[in-house]
């Protein structure tokens, strides 16, 4: 496999921002189905794919969701072109006859709430990070958040109980001149040890 040149890992990582100021700019509903077509090859246990997403797109949906979110979140949620709820399939495992059909792997689950709730949450994060570099590919700016009450989203979004919410994304075109300076990264040697 080849490397990718500077410019794209430029777009994905070094000169990307998470956002929180928002330009009044229409996002596709094209764009989000791009986004999913691209994530959904991104690895997961078992090919397993726990991650569900809701695009909240409406005034009506976002004014539900921001009910939701930490007092912070309020103003770039109400503002955002999109917020997309990072959910995951409380039940994933039903899809794996279907998504990993070589081996009985629903078996590995099937009882296990444990097995299930961690896998779900380990999985579905991952997911939300393909997802987001896959909106940063496709021009689109990010501002994920933890910020929220995940019972109320959930009471709100998932009142059946099959999907929970992990994190959430807003999405749209950023203001780059309201991003504060970028905090710093631990170095390598402060993070990493090659054994
Ligand atoms: C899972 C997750 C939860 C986050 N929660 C919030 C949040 O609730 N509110 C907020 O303003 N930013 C939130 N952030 C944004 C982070 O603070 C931000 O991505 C980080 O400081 C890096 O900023 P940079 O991408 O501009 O360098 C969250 C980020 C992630 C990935």
């Amino acid at each position: 496999m080849k490397s990718v040149d500077q410019a794209v890992l430029a777009q994905l990582f070094t000169e990307a921002r998470t956002h929180n100021v928002w330009q009044d700019k229409h996002v596709d509903d094209a764009l989000l189905q791009q986004i999913y077509a691209a994530m959904k090859f991104g690895p997961t246990a078992a090919n397993s794919s726990p991650a569900r997403i809701v695009f909240v797109k409406s005034a009506a949906e976002k004014a539900r969701l921001v009910d939701c979110v930490a007092p912070g979140n309020v103003d770039k949620t109400r503002s955002a072109p999109v917020t997309a709820i990072i959910a995951f399939d409380n039940n994933f495992h039903d899809q794996l006859p279907k998504l990993f059909p070589h081996a009985d792997a629903r078996s590995w689950y099937a009882g296990n709430d444990q097995k299930i709730a961690r896998d779900a949450l380990v999985n579905s994060s991952l997911q939300g990070g393909y997802f987001i570099l896959a909106a940063r590919a496709l021009g689109l700016d990010c501002g994920p958040m933890g910020g929220f009450d995940a019972a109320k989203v959930n009471a709100a979004f998932f009142p059946d109980g099959k999907w929970s919410v992990n994190f959430l994304v807003n999405l749209g075109y950023g203001v780059a001149e309201q991003l504060h300076p970028r905090n710093p990264r631990l170095s390598f040697d402060e993070a990493c040890r090659i054994v």
